[in-house]
């Protein structure tokens, strides 16, 4: 007789919990040493021994690797020829985890939550005692490791898939006209070299709060001869109080650079401040609805909470500010968007980037 299958207790899921976080770990070091694309290139079944001449790494270590990957279900094992082990990464996981996937690749964010507990545990622990912040500066390896990703992002999707979505293609047009465009939280300044290598009749300004941020930006409109790309150090926050730059802008930009922000609604009214009235403004940020129960079966949410209670919800918290944290939904974003002064709120969602929303915003 055929056995039912038993629905599975909490045990049985305290189980899967402890075996998927240290499976993640695993998986975070063996992205890192580049373990999946060795065996990914290798496209058969191999020893222990091949994969450590071919990536150079030491045969103990891997060894004890390659029992969590096959344990967890990641590499396949069989029996050689001669009595010997062999390891197979099978192609479909190799589609989804390794370099070559390109966007496909989730195996980058494997290292995610690995690496903000190594910047963050202990201050994100005393957090719940005594409900403090924690500063930007605490967290430097994981903000070269999101820069990567968001660098690469940028450079396929930016110019040739993004900005033609938005009004309907009169941006793009407008751009070849040349206009005066504005990236807030421009960090490094990718996006805003992008755009001034792609349109050089319009004129770009990357404003952001880190003095050395932009001292690379600088750098690299010097190095590319973008002449139309400029930086200036500023607090969003304190745009609409200075009033210098007020109606410059005929566009402004925010890549994910408001819910982590110490005073977001001050940063949203100045970027309404400095767009001129007929001016459009594009932000984008998390998908993600506000309020736990409408995130209950987002296919991320676990992650993405976690994420934001390592990182973007404490740095928010930082010098008392409001800690929305990166789950803080579209619904209080765009009540957020309109108590600063936007009439017209659309959210779109982004094909390229399920990851985000694109709040289009007019005066
Ligand atoms: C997550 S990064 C996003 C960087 C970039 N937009 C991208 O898409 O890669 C957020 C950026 O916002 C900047 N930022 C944070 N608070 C700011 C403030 N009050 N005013 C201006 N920039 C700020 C940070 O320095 C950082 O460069």
């Amino acid at each position: 007789m055929k056995k039912e299958s038993q629905p599975k207790s909490f045990a049985d899921k305290m189980v899967d919990i402890l075996n998927y976080g240290s499976l993640n770990l695993a998986m975070g070091l063996g992205y890192r040493a580049g373990l999946f694309d060795v065996m990914d290139k290798k496209n058969r079944p191999c020893t222990a021994n091949d994969i450590c001449e071919k990536s150079g790494l030491d045969l103990r270590y891997v060894n004890e690797w390659l029992g969590a990957m096959v344990c967890g279900g990641i590499v396949e094992m069989v029996d050689g020829a001669d009595g010997h082990q062999l390891f197979n990464l099978p192609k479909a996981h190799g589609d989804v985890l390794t370099r070559r996937a390109g966007s496909n690749n989730l195996g980058v964010y494997t290292q995610e939550i690995p690496l903000l507990t190594a910047c963050a545990m202990d201050r994100v622990f005393q957090g719940f005692l005594d409900g403090g912040g924690i500063s930007y500066k605490h967290y430097p390896e994981f903000h070269d490791f999101m820069g990567q990703l968001g660098d690469a992002k940028h450079r396929e999707v930016l110019v040739d898939v993004f900005l033609p979505t938005v009004n309907g293609g009169q941006l793009v047009f407008d751009l070849q006209q040349g206009i005066d465009v504005c990236d807030m939280g421009c960090a490094q300044g990718l996006v805003t070299l992008l755009m001034a290598k792609a349109f050089p009749a319009s004129r770009f300004t990357g404003l952001d709060i880190s003095a050395e941020a932009l001292e690379t930006a600088r750098a690299a409109a010097l190095e590319n001869g973008l002449d139309n790309a400029r930086f200036e150090q500023r607090d969003a926050a304190e745009l609409a109080v200075t009033s210098d730059l007020s109606r410059s802008f005929d566009y402004i930009t925010a890549f994910d650079a408001i819910h982590d922000q110490t005073r977001p609604l001050e940063a949203l009214k100045g970027i309404n401040e400095i767009l001129k009235d007929d001016g459009v403004f594009s932000m984008i940020d998390i998908a993600a609805e506000t309020g736990i129960a409408g995130n209950k079966n987002h296919s991320m949410g676990t992650f993405l909470y976690t994420v934001s209670l390592m990182h973007c919800m404490p740095v928010g918290l930082a010098n008392g500010g409001a800690g929305l944290g990166m789950m803080w939904g579209r619904q209080l974003a765009e009540k957020m968007l309109k108590q600063a002064g936007f009439s017209h709120v659309t959210v779109n969602h982004m094909p390229s980037d399920s990851f985000n929303l694109h709040f289009f915003c007019e005066k």
